[in-house]
């Protein structure tokens, strides 16, 4: 009332001013976080899947038994519980080389890079060779530490490695090639490790959801083709949660000190309580159940939408589907990606398209890249069928 929007008058009701009326500004489109009903956007867990107990649980008991010192400053490698259990771990489930003395724990990936980065370029390093399909920001992450990046082309086997020649580095992800799906075929992995031998130069293997694999056999790291040239980065933020900001390097013995330094210099080392139950639930067996539990559940998400697609849409095709929390959805004909990416926004749900992903020069049909991980279990269906329907399905 005091500032001219509303009229009370004693005796009557209390109603909008005219003016307010009047000067009320044109209805704008509400934005768009409002309008995500159902995000089907690759690259998040089921975070509402987070075993909070078993996390509960497992801090409870890594608190109650770790020495007074493990919440001094440490040395920046990493707690030595969380780096023996993650060699164990890693060797048995992912084929990795791995000793505790190698490994460097950081803040996911996304860190994990930007320390090599840093290192190689304080060693002279100027090119990092990325996958012509990837993450921007990783991209950006290279640029920050003063590396040019170059892309090599991806075809069906994976990234096209005998295009590498004077780069510096190469950052690949073998196991399921981000975000196309596809794996590095075994006779790539071999030129790849020939040329990191022969030139004397590394391989950032980011096996970012190496865990995740459902129709075949595992697809192994790399790593163990040549550890003397590849560096094996691996993350939680696939199998329990983005959030916890954790993660791990395995380098070859040469890296290990001065990334130790980078990251000190960084954050002065990961939080000890975080490393501490990581280490419990890896030993304790849970990170193990909670992986099985987890890739049931993916598979069965992964099943829904690939059979509704399937059965609903005429002309898509799917693909990237034997291994990850996202698929690769090649567009019905005359339908372009940003028509596919309004259309599923007028429905309330959120897609990425293909495009975001391509580096310079990549050329794609058009296609979306489909999270099918976070949509709470229960609204699931809901998601697939609206995507469905942006994608041209018949109401059913
Ligand atoms: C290709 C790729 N690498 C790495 C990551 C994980 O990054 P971080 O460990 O920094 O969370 C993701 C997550 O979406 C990814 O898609």
């Amino acid at each position: 009332v005091a500032e001219g929007w509303l009229v009370a008058r004693q005796g009557a009701g209390t109603t909008v001013a005219a003016a307010a009326v009047a000067n009320e500004p044109a209805r704008r489109a509400a934005p768009d976080a409002d309008r995500v009903l159902f995000d089907l956007r690759p690259g998040v867990p089921d975070v509402a899947a987070f075993p909070r107990a078993r996390w509960l649980a497992a801090a409870r008991r890594a608190l109650a038994d770790a020495p007074a010192s493990s919440l001094a400053y440490g040395d920046g490698q990493g707690r030595p519980e969380l780096r023996h259990a993650l060699a164990r771990y890693l060797t048995r489930a992912r084929g990795v080389r791995a000793g505790a003395d190698a490994i460097v724990i950081c803040t996911g990936v996304a860190q994990g890079l930007a320390l090599l980065c840093e290192v190689l370029a304080r060693r002279g390093a100027a090119t990092l060779a990325v996958e012509g399909f990837g993450i921007q920001a990783h991209r950006e992450l290279a640029a920050s530490a003063g590396l040019g990046s170059r892309a090599l082309p991806v075809d069906d086997d994976g990234a096209v490695v005998g295009e590498l020649t004077r780069e510096d580095a190469v950052l690949l992800t073998p196991a399921h090639q981000f975000p196309l799906g596809m794996p590095l075929a075994p006779g790539r992995r071999l030129e790849a490790a020939a040329w990191a031998r022969r030139e004397d130069t590394v391989i950032v293997e980011d096996d970012y959801d190496g865990e995740f694999r459902y129709d075949r056999q595992p697809v192994g790291a790399m790593q163990a083709l040549a550890p003397e040239h590849v560096v094996y980065a691996g993350t939680a933020s696939k199998t329990l949660a983005p959030g916890l900001r954790l993660g791990w390097l395995v380098l070859p013995e040469g890296l290990v000190a001065e990334v130790t330094e980078a990251k000190l210099r960084a954050d002065g080392g990961s939080g000890a309580p975080d490393q501490l139950t990581l280490a419990e639930l890896i030993t304790s067996g849970g990170y193990d159940r909670q992986v099985r539990r987890a890739r049931l559940a993916y598979r069965r998400r992964r099943d829904t939408l690939v059979a509704a697609l399937r059965r609903r849409v005429p002309g898509v095709e799917v693909s990237g589907i034997a291994a990850g929390l996202h698929a690769v959805v090649r567009l019905p004909a005359g339908l372009t990606e940003d028509d596919a990416v309004a259309r599923a926004a007028e429905l309330g749900v959120a897609v990425q398209e293909l495009g975001r992903y391509a580096g310079e020069g990549a050329t794609h049909a058009p296609a979306l890249v489909v999270g099918y991980a976070t949509p709470p279990g229960h609204a699931f269906g809901e998601a697939v069928s609206r995507l469905c329907l942006a994608l041209g399905a018949r109401a059913s």
